[in-house]
C-alpha cells in the first residue's frame, strides 16, 4: 500500500474503532466528524476515508467506474459469496448488474404490488383481535413471506417454513454478537466457531435455493416473480446465471428484504406512537383510499412517501456507503492513494443541519418542501452501485402499511424516549409494541 501519511486527520489506529462503529454507528462517526473535520480518516479492515459532505459525495458517486474495486472484510464475503453484486467492484460490475437491475425496476414492479397486497392479507390473518405485538417480530415474520413469494416465488405453508428458519439462523449467526466480535477482532478462519456456524447457515440456506431453482428448470415453470425473471435474462453473448451464481446474487437479498424492510416499517411504527398528528395524517391518506389493493393509489400518497423517507433519514440503514480505490481519487482536495476504502457517510450527511434544518426532529414535512438530490439523500447508496431494491423495499413498506393500517388499528404501547439498540442485523428503535384490533 502507498504511503498514508496524506490522508485526512483521524483517530489513532486501534481494534476499538470497528467495535466503536459497531456499538453505534450513529453515534461514533459524527463525534468523530465533530472532533476531525471532513474529510476523515478510521481504521477498519483497512484505513477508510470518510466524508459526510454533498461535494465530497459528489465526487465519489461520479468518478469513472473503473476507479473502484470492493475491499471487504472476509466476515462479509463470507456471507454475500463471490456473484453478490455487493461483492463485485469496477468494470466487473457491469456485467452482472446489466441482467439484475431491470428485474428491480419500477416498471418491472407493477404485479409484485398486488402479490405483496395478497402476501399481507394472508400474514394478517395470523393475528387476533386484542393481541399485543411485538412490531418488529411480527413484521419480519410478514416480510419474510411477503420477500419469499415476490422475489423467490416460495409459496404455500409447507415450502415456506424450510426457507423461514433457514434464513432466520442464517441472520441470527450473522448478527450474532460472537460473530461481529470476530469480525472487530479479524479473526477468519473457517474454523473457529462464531464463522463455522455462519458457513453452515447460509450452506444450508444456499442449498435450499439450489434445489428449488433445479427443480423449476425440469419443470418450466414461469411464477413471474424475481427469479423467474433473473433466470431467463441473458447476457448479449446469449448465456445466462448459472444456479451458482443465481443463488450468490440473491441469497443476501434475502436478508437485506428482510431486515431492511422491516426495520423501516418498525422506525415508522416507533415514530407514529410518538408524534401523534404523523399517525393521524398517514391513517388519513389511507382512510381515503378507495380499495387497499389500488398500488398506484398507494405509491402515490405523499405523506407516507415523505414519512418513510424521513424514517430513512434520521437512521440510515447503511451509514458508511464504502467503496475499495482502485485508482487515486480527489476527494475534498485529498489525493487519496489506491487500496484504501473511501465512503459517503448517510449519518453524518443526513444531519448537516445546513441542509437538514432542525436535523434531529422527525419532520416528515421536510420531504414534502423541498426536493434533495442524490448527494443530500443517500439512504440507499447511489452512483453505479446504488440499491437495486429502492423501489421495491418503498413499494412493499406502502403497500404494507396501508393493508395493516386500513384492516386494523394499532395503539402504540411505548411512547418514552426512543432508544436504539440491535435488532438482529442492524440498529434500530428498541420496545416497538402495540395493540392491534381488527377492523
Ligand atoms: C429499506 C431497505 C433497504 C435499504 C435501506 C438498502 C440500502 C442499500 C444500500 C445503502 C446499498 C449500497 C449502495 C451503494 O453501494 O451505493 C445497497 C445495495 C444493494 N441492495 Fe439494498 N437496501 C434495502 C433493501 C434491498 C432489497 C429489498 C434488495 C433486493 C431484494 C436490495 C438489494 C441490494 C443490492 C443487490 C445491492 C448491491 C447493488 C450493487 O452493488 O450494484 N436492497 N442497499
Amino acid at each position: 500500500m502507498n504511503d498514508l501519511s496524506c490522508l485526512p486527520p483521524g483517530p489513532k489506529w486501534g481494534f476499538w474503532q470497528p467495535l466503536a462503529y459497531a456499538q453505534s454507528a450513529y453515534h461514533f462517526l459524527p463525534k468523530v466528524h465533530a472532533r476531525y473535520g471532513d474529510p476523515f480518516t478510521v481504521h477498519f479492515s483497512l484505513p477508510t476515508v470518510v466524508t459526510g459532505h454533498p461535494d465530497g459525495i459528489r465526487q465519489i458517486f461520479t468518478a469513472p467506474v473503473d476507479t473502484f474495486c470492493v475491499l471487504i472484510p472476509m466476515s462479509i464475503r463470507r456471507v454475500l459469496g463471490e456473484q453478490d453484486l455487493r461483492a463485485i467492484g469496477g468494470e466487473a460490475h457491469r456485467r452482472p448488474r446489466k441482467l439484475i437491475a431491470p428485474g428491480f425496476q419500477k416498471t418491472a414492479l407493477d404485479d409484485i404490488g398486488l402479490m405483496i397486497h395478497e402476501s399481507t392479507v394472508q400474514a394478517l390473518k395470523n393475528w387476533r383481535d386484542g393481541d399485543t405485538i411485538d412490531i418488529n417480530n411480527a413484521l419480519q415474520d410478514i416480510t419474510l413471506e411477503v420477500i419469499l413469494k415476490t422475489v423467490f416465488g416460495v409459496d404455500g405453508r409447507a415450502d415456506f417454513e424450510p426457507f423461514r428458519l433457514a434464513v432466520k439462523n442464517l441472520a441470527a449467526s450473522w448478527g450474532n454478537p460472537s460473530y461481529m466480535l470476530s469480525a472487530a477482532l479479524r479473526i477468519d478462519s473457517d474454523e473457529w466457531p462464531p464463522n463455522r456456524r455462519v458457513n453452515i447457515a447460509r450452506r444450508k440456506l444456499a442449498d435450499l435455493l439450489l434445489d428449488d431453482i433445479k427443480k423449476r428448470r425440469t419443470r418450466e415453470e414461469q411464477r413471474g416473480d424475481i427469479l423467474s425473471r433473473l433466470m431467463e435474462a441473458r447476457f448479449e453473448d446469449g448465456g445466462g446465471f448459472s444456479d451458482e451464481d443465481l443463488v450468490d446474487s440473491l441469497l443476501t437479498n434475502l436478508l437485506a428484504g428482510l431486515t431492511g424492510t422491516a426495520l423501516l416499517m418498525t422506525w415508522l411504527f416507533a415514530w407514529m406512537g410518538r408524534h401523534e398528528h404523523v399517525a393521524e395524517r398517514i391513517q388519513q391518506e389511507i382512510d381515503g383510499l378507495d380499495r387497499d389493493d389500488d398500488i398506484d393509489a398507494i405509491q402515490a400518497l405523499p405523506y407516507l412517501d415523505a414519512a418513510f423517507r424521513e424514517c430513512l433519514r434520521l437512521y440510515p440503514q447503511v451509514p458508511l456507503v464504502m467503496r475499495g480505490l482502485a485508482k487515486p481519487l480527489q476527494v475534498r482536495g485529498y489525493e487519496l492513494p489506491a487500496g484504501i476504502n473511501i465512503a459517503a457517510c448517510s449519518a453524518v450527511l443526513h444531519m448537516d443541519p445546513d441542509i437538514y434544518p432542525q436535523p434531529e426532529l422527525f419532520n416528515p414535512d421536510r420531504f414534502l418542501e423541498r426536493n434533495y438530490n442524490g448527494f443530500e439523500y443517500i439512504p440507499f447508496g447511489g452512483g453505479y452501485k446504488m440499491c437495486v431494491g429502492n423501489h421495491l423495499s418503498m413499494l412493499q413498506v406502502k403497500v404494507m402499511l396501508a393493508v395493516l393500517l386500513s384492516r386494523g388499528r394499532f395503539s402504540q404501547l411505548d411512547k418514552g424516549p426512543l432508544k436504539v439498540k440491535y435488532l438482529g442485523l442492524l440498529m434500530g428503535p428498541a420496545d416497538v409494541r402495540a395493540c392491534f384490533n381488527a377492523k
